[in-house]
């Protein structure tokens, strides 16, 4: 008999279940020739000992690889390998060898250069991010369960099969409930489309609207990525100033007088990236002039609860009976990131069209996330994660903006922001900042030089920083090392 206790190491380490570790260690030996075709294994019981495993796992595995059609079990005969292998060796297209990938096409691309602007990403070193959930706080446990059930229970199995490109209605009815609730908007489900992410909306209704040349209207600091997405449609897209009441409605009018506006993009709760909140005044004026004027009002509303000074302005489109706005949000910021789950909320019209365009690009979102969401929305989970995160982040603001103050002093200038998760910063303009997160860096904090948000001002001096993500200790050691560098800077 073959030594199977060397054939077959295990390894009680591994993560990896020891009936896997012996289904793979078996395939491996067969695909080399040691255990061949047709050849008897060693009972169920035998095997077991020789392993010093229980019985029941050499009997999984040997269902497992029974399933894959590695082995055969014949009733009272035995477990035997099978004559014909599942492993199909795929015949060469050429008979030269293989020359590897290439690295570059042999074909002429379209190159896009406003696109090249680097991604931010989650750092897993101290940093002040760009306003980023704590995702220490998540509510995964809860997540991850819902999802388990999910896929346990057989009555929902359709949820792991084509579905609604909208959205699941019960996704789509939580979401109405919840959106009424903290928020005002009267949606329905009908209302409401689902996306993966609050800028794939933003694409998706670029896309469909605009039409090269179209005039789009956004601040003169905006969201980079909302900017790329009209660049790239061929929007003409114009800057409209920012003060502290936000954007400047006036200069929208202004121009409306004297050319078609196509959309005016807008994140009035907290403009990105000053973090200014937009008047009810401006926001009046801004509806009123939609109407006249029959621009689109794409409203981002990507940190909607998050907002710690009184009671937060209600969203335009709570108060949009004429459907001129277009509403974009996302769990994003509110769960974590990598749930990939937005929404978009607009007239029935609309969302029919734009599900006929999502369709050829991406048939439908991750329905058992949607579902289990859903769940966590009509559970009330969601509501009670937001209000626990909206204490924890009002307080890290609070502490945040205390420390730039006392141990930064006049090398910086904020207004302390009445919500969001970042704090849009000043430095002295004896300060360089491209060199300052330079040294910051190679002390261990991270932050963005400033140039993310103002990609072609000749100079810089403002940045985003995070607070939101961070304990009050690990802000007290950035501000610390922001300190010593400043220091060094000035
Ligand atoms: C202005 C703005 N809109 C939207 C988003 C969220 O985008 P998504 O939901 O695609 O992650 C962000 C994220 O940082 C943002 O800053």
């Amino acid at each position: 008999m073959l030594p199977y206790a060397t054939l077959i190491p295990l390894d009680r380490q591994l993560s990896t279940p020891l009936s896997t570790q012996i289904a793979n260690a078996l395939i491996r030996r067969i695909r080399q020739g040691v255990v061949s075709a047709n050849a008897k294994l060693p009972g169920s019981r035998v095997l077991a000992e020789m392993l010093g495993v229980h019985r029941k796992t050499v009997l999984a595995a040997f269902d497992e690889l029974t399933a894959q059609g590695w082995l055969t079990q014949i009733p009272a005969k035995g477990t035997f390998v099978s004559s014909q292998l599942p492993d199909v060796t795929p015949c060469p297209l050429t008979s030269s060898a293989p020359a590897g990938m290439a690295q570059q096409t042999g074909f002429t691309t379209r190159k896009r250069p406003f696109l090249e602007i680097p991604v931010l990403k989650t750092v897993a070193t101290l940093s002040f991010d760009d306003g980023m959930p704590d995702l220490r706080l998540a509510p995964v446990a809860q997540l991850g369960r819902n999802y388990r059930n999910i896929l346990n229970r057989g009555f929902q199995q359709h949820l792991m099969g084509y579905a609604d490109t909208n959205g699941t209605l019960f996704f789509r009815q939580q979401l109405a409930n919840y959106l009424r609730d903290s928020r005002g908007i009267p949606a329905t489900p009908d209302h409401i489309f689902t996306t993966r992410g609050s800028i794939m909306a933003i694409y998706l209704l670029s896309k469909l609207l605009l039409e090269p040349g179209d005039v789009v209207l956004v601040g003169e600091l905006s969201y980079q990525s909302a900017n790329m997405v009209f660049d790239e449609c061929g929007a003409n897209r114009l800057k409209i100033p920012v003060d502290a009441q936000g954007l400047v409605v006036a200069a929208i009018e202004a121009i409306c007088q004297k050319q078609p506006v196509r959309l005016v993009y807008v994140t009035p709760h907290h403009h990105y990236p000053t973090t200014v909140t937009l008047s009810a005044e401006r926001r009046i004026k801004l509806l009123q002039l939609a109407e006249q004027y029959g621009f689109v009002v794409l409203e981002d509303d990507y940190d909607y609860d998050f907002h710690y000074a009184g009671s937060p302005i209600l969203p335009l489109a709570s108060a949009d009976a004429a459907g001129m706005v277009v509403y974009v949000g996302s769990f994003t910021k509110s769960i974590a990131p990598a749930f990939r789950v937005g929404y978009m909320v607009c007239p029935p019209n609309l969302v029919a069209e734009i599900g006929y365009l999502r369709r050829i690009i991406d048939r439908q979102g991750d329905t058992i996330l949607e579902q289990a969401i859903a769940e966590m929305l009509a559970e009330g989970e969601v509501q009670k994660h937001l209000k626990k995160a909206q204490k924890t982040y009002h307080a890290r603001r609070d502490h945040f903006c205390d420390l730039l103050k006392t141990t930064l002093g006049d090398a910086v200038s904020f207004t302390i922001p009445d919500g969001g998760m970042a704090v849009w910063t000043e430095f002295d303009k004896a300060i360089d900042l491209h060199q300052l997160a330079a040294r910051c860096r190679d002390r261990g904090l991270m932050f963005n030089n400033g140039r993310f948000y103002q990609p072609t001002a000749p100079t810089v001096h403002h940045t985003r920083l995070g607070f939101a993500s961070k304990t009050p200790d690990e802000l007290e050691q950035g501000v610390a090392v922001l300190k010593k560098c400043t220091m060094h800077n000035v």
